[in-house]
């Protein structure tokens, strides 16, 4: 297989030819919360199905495009829609465009998600900070031989969602009288949603919420030394906590909650 440089290479020498310059932020806008790459100012969209190495997107209600621009007075280069492992793509593939952000120069991501609620005192519609992560895939985006211009064999993960963007985020929640939750993110392949077995396991492990996507990114972000920002919507509650589970609810609360969530990465990345 081709080394990870020249492939990015090659990605990044096609993207400033469609007018990407540099990038401050890497957005990656989870299931219903796409909308916030409309408002990117000046913006250069490019479907990911041009894009040299990315992988073909299959799921419903994830449009699928790179949008380059001005958000809050930053240049941020945002994903709506991400791939996703349980579509049958690698780790390799689903944080490709991880990398391709920080080839660009990003030195920040924000990476958000609809997740299922696990703690009993958050309800549909809150939105949660994420302070840490358990990768709970049975994978990792890293494995295999390390390209060592890429960052560290064995990455530190301590600090990887960075404490003082959940301070600014905390901050800017505080002045909006906006309601933040916060706590750990357990990701899972899916694409099933969990048992109620699974969820109790994941409760007494530590998990304030669960979902299919954002570990594996968040792994390459921290691999790249880049920050990271991470927002879960909590879209219903966790198997066991409510009668059923379905896709249709998770869009439902996106649409309720999008405006706040809007306006929360907005004024954080402001600040
Ligand atoms: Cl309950 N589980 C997972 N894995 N992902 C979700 C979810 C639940 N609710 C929204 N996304």
């Amino acid at each position: 297989m081709a080394k990870l440089s020249e492939l990015l290479k090659e990605t990044t020498t096609f993207l400033k030819e469609k007018g990407i310059g540099e990038v401050d932020f890497g957005l990656i806008l989870g299931s219903g919360l796409g909308e916030l790459a409309d408002e990117v100012e000046d913006a250069i969209a490019i479907p990911f199905s041009e894009v040299p190495h990315f992988a073909v997107s299959t799921v419903v209600g994830h449009a699928g495009k790179l949008v380059y621009g001005t958000l809050s007075g930053k240049k941020v280069l945002a994903m709506q829609g991400r791939f996703h492992y349980y579509e049958g793509h690698s780790m390799q593939k689903v944080t490709y465009p991880v990398r391709v952000m920080s080839a660009l120069g990003a030195h920040s991501i924000i990476v958000t998600n609809a997740a299922g609620g696990v703690n009993e005192n958050f309800i549909p519609g809150n939105l949660m900070l994420i302070t840490d992560h358990i990768n709970f895939t049975g994978d990792n985006p890293l494995i295999g031989e390390n390209e060592d211009e890429m960052g560290p064999r064995f990455p530190d993960m301590s600090h990887a969602y960075t404490p003082e963007y959940c301070e600014v985020t905390k901050k800017v929640a505080n002045a909006q009288n906006m309601s933040l939750q916060e706590g750990v993110y357990m990701g899972y392949s899916g694409p099933t949603y969990e048992t109620p077995a699974e969820i109790r396991m994941s409760r007494v492990m530590g998990a304030d919420a669960v979902g299919m996507s954002t570990v594996s990114e968040v792994i390459v972000a921290a691999h790249s030394g880049m920050k990271v920002l991470g927002i879960s919507c909590i879209t219903n509650l966790a198997a066991g906590m409510q009668s059923s589970l379905n896709h249709a609810e998770v869009v439902e609360t996106t649409e309720r909650v999008k405006a706040q969530f809007k306006e929360l990465v907005k004024a954080t990345l402001a600040e």
